[in-house]
């Protein structure tokens, strides 16, 4: 039996990356299904890491590297981005091979330069790369590419040119936890792919559109992608591609998304009124209570649904708290071309709609229409207003919606 064995992705070319089958919360956003994070490793007559694990996971990683080579061997590592899950593993890689040169996007200079002064950052030996450089394996030759933006700003990838095969870090990731390494493998994984981009890649659709069309400038038409999280993409690289595109561009269905939370059930039935007349008029609907969903699945709801309706109780002169964290996070993400409605139930003074309304403002997020409040209890004929709000939500989901 072979512990901690390494898989071969390609010829030459080694899966030594490590799952994490207890992730839960990746900084912040859930991951129900675990996580991984996937260091691969190029045999040649140079030998190259592509990126690295977080630091728990080293041991793990080393344990797979040692399966093929010893690490003392490894001549480059290629750091393309500087986030900690990805780069918090380079300095134990270097007490095992102290001459090894670490390639990193000028960005990722600075930022590995900040990072790791306790870990002897001074002493790395650090080369920067721009978009177009290579670096020569022997029989392969590494291409780097600077994908700005995606998701930091010295987020790069590394394109093996002669087995087409992209490295593409972050960019399309999924938090799944699976022993299997391959899309033609697992079940949902564009599901998986489309939460990932709600939650880490929706603010930077414009560079998303410019990144691919860098790739075709570059004639980089990838066989194989091998991103960061998750599985590898052989089977449905240009699918997941053409995904991409439709994200960045924002593409919708008619769908009506409700999202609410409440206290003792009067947001909550205003909420269930909505839905059902956004059903009645024919478009898909969904409804997510946020505290008993996860956000990051709420945040793949939305990206396909032109109009959003939002509820909040009101607490203390204001919004509910999670509908104010829900909101900062929403406004952060700032998915474009949506029509918002707000509504929500009070006691006396009020204060959960307006101080939503402010903050939708603020974000410059475009209202579809006025906003409903209810004291205390929705009866019959509120219950009824609501219903033709749906319906008329379900409308504008018709009208809005751009496929
Ligand atoms: C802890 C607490 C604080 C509240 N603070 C306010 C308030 O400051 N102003 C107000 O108008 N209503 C306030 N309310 C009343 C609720 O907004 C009201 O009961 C509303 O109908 C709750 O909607 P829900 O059933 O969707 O939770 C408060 C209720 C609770 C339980
Ligand atoms: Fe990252
Ligand atoms: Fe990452």
């Amino acid at each position: 039996m072979d512990d901690y064995k390494p898989l071969e992705i390609a010829k030459g070319i080694y899966w030594v990356g490590v799952v994490d089958w207890n992730l839960r919360d990746f900084h912040g956003y859930e991951t129900p299904k675990g996580g991984s994070y996937n260091s691969y490793l190029v045999i040649d007559e140079k030998i190259a890491l592509i990126d690295t694990v977080k630091a728990p996971f080293a041991g793990e990683m080393i344990k797979r590297i040692s399966q093929i080579i010893d690490p003392s061997k490894i001549d480059y590592i290629i750091s393309n981005h500087v986030e900690m899950d990805h780069s918090s593993s380079i300095s134990r890689v270097l007490e095992l091979a102290p001459n090894a040169k670490v390639f990193a996007s000028s960005k990722g200079q600075t930022g590995l330069s900040e990072y790791y002064k306790e870990e002897g950052f001074d002493n790395w030996d650090l080369n920067v790369v721009k978009t177009g450089d290579e670096l020569s394996l022997g029989e392969r030759t590494l291409m780097f590419i600077e994908a700005t933006m995606l998701h930091w700003p010295d987020s790069m990838q590394t394109y093996v040119k002669e087995d087409k095969l992209l490295f593409s870090n972050d960019a399309f990731g999924q938090h799944i936890a699976t022993s299997k390494r391959f899309d033609d493998e697992v079940d949902d994984v564009m599901e998986d792919a489309g939460i990932y981009y709600a939650n880490i890649l929706l603010p930077f659709g414009g560079q998303v559109l410019k990144y691919i069309e860098k790739l075709k400038g570059l004639e980089v038409h990838p066989e194989m992608i091998a991103p960061a999280h998750g599985i590898i993409w052989r089977d449905n690289v240009s699918k997941v591609m053409t995904q991409y595109l439709k994200w960045a561009h924002g593409e919708t269905v008619p769908k009506v998304l409700v999202i609410y939370d409440t206290m003792w059930g009067s947001t909550e039935k205003m909420a269930m009124e909505i839905v059902e007349g956004a059903r009645s008029a024919g478009v898909e609907v969904r409804l997510r209570h946020l505290r008993k969903n996860d956000w990051s699945m709420t945040m793949k709801e939305l990206m396909d649904a032109p109009v959003v309706a939002i509820g909040s109780p009101t607490m203390n002169n204001g919004m509910f708290f999670t509908n104010a964290g829900f909101l900062t996070y929403l406004t952060g993400l700032h998915p474009k071309g949506k029509k918002y409605f707000l509504f929500g139930s009070y006691g006396w003074g009020g204060g959960a709609v307006k101080g939503m309304e402010k903050m939708m403002e603020s974000a410059k997020f475009e209202l579809a229409m006025e906003s409903m409040q209810i004291k205390f209890r929705p009866y019959e004929e509120d219950k009824k207003a609501c219903r033709e709000i749906g319906y008329k939500l379900a409308e504008i989901a018709k009208d809005n919606a751009n496929s």
